[in-house]
């Protein structure tokens, strides 16, 4: 089978690369991917001499480029996108551009090229903003309701791909899944600032309250939850995929870094808080346990606890990345520190 993995150079993209070529070593997968800031090649250094790996350096908005690489491809696994929500309300036009525009020149490709899947992988932010204190959760059904410029960039691309399969039969699928966290993760986003910072002996920066609730999933079962979907999944269907977290706000899993990395919570400072911050996520993933057998392996502590050991023994990869544009965007979002 032939793969063309889309944002393979990202943070999940490159997890499922390395995990697709080590759980099922002959198939072959093309990694399309412009290398933007959140692009690394990095990543894929052990597997970038595998015969049955190959690289292509594109945009998806591009359709020349895709329809070359989408030639022969069994399967796409797609996820180049902007990710970042605090980018998003800094440059929303970006995010319509690869989120929305390049989905749609993907789209089209698959259609030519008769692929026998589509696989999008999406947000449970498409889904808006939870309350406090409820026990409400996302699933297939709820309505969506994005509430930043990425979210809505998201919610455009998984109408755009269910229309494709009500429109032009394409064999598509969706995952919805919760806030990623593990390995490999560009040093925006908060688990992996939060480490870094403490490692670099700075504050871990907590928006408004910090009263804030994710549902947190370790990238491994994430992948593991998409290869469940490429295997066993129903054509034209979306699957919520979430982690063993029950409400817990970002003040307490800061807590629990500086607790892991033997630090106190001076390491705490409150900033301004994000424009409409969506206040609380939880996923129900009971549909992709009882129709596929997929549940994540271990709780938030123990991933938790392997994602810090990471960052602290790969610290030539972090502060590699945490230069140069990394800097000016922290300035700009955060101020001098
Ligand atoms: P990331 O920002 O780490 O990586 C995105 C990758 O896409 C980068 O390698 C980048 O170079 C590439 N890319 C961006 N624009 C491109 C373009 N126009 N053409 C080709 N490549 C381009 O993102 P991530 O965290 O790995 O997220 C991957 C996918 O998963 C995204 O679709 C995101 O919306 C979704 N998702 C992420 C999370 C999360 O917690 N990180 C949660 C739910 C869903
Ligand atoms: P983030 O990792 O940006 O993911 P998302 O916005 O997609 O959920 O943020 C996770 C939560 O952490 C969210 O409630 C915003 C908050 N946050 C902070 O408190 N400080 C920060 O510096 C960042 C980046 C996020």
């Amino acid at each position: 089978m032939k793969l063309l993995v889309t944002g393979g150079a990202g943070f999940i993209g490159s997890n499922f690369i390395l995990y697709w070529i080590k759980n099922h070593p002959d198939d072959k997968i093309v990694n399309l991917d412009k290398l933007t800031y959140a692009g690394n090649l990095e990543n894929l250094k052990e597997i970038e001499k595998n015969q049955n790996y190959s690289f292509v350096r594109g945009d998806i908005c591009d359709a020349k480029t895709v329809n070359n690489a989408m030639q022969e491809i069994d399967f796409v696994v797609h996820f180049a996108a902007e990710s970042h929500v605090d980018r998003s309300i800094a440059e929303p036009a970006t995010f319509v551009m690869t989120n929305v525009i390049g989905t749609q020149v993907l789209l089209d490709s698959a259609v030519k090229n008769n692929v026998k899947r589509f696989h999008h992988v999406s947000t449970d932010e498409v889904f808006g903003s939870l309350e406090l204190n409820n026990s409400n959760k996302f699933n297939e059904r709820t309505n969506y309701n994005p509430r930043s410029p990425y979210s809505a960039s998201k919610a455009g691309s998984d109408y755009l791909v269910r229309a494709y399969f009500s429109t032009y039969g394409l064999p598509i699928t969706v995952t919805n899944c919760s806030n990623n966290f593990g390995p490999y993760q560009f040093p925006e986003k908060i688990i992996s600032l939060a480490i870094t910072n403490i490692l670099e002996n700075k504050k871990i920066p907590i928006y408004g309250d910090g009263l804030y609730v994710r549902d947190w999933l370790y990238v491994e079962d994430h992948c593991r939850a998409i290869e469940a979907v490429l295997q066993k999944g129903k054509i034209g269907e979306a699957y919520c995929v979430g982690g063993l977290t029950e409400d817990i706000n970002n003040l307490e899993i800061a807590k629990k870094i500086i607790k892991i990395l033997g630090k106190d919570e001076s390491y705490i400072e409150f900033v301004k808080d994000r424009p409409g911050h969506d206040r609380r996520y939880a996923v129900d993933w009971s549909k992709i346990k009882n129709e596929l057998g997929w549940q994540p392996l271990y709780s938030l502590d123990e991933w938790l606890e392997k994602t810090v050991k990471w960052y602290t023994e790969n610290e030539s990869w972090w502060k590699a990345v945490k230069t140069g544009e990394y800097q000016r965007y922290y300035e700009k979002q955060y101020g001098r520190n």
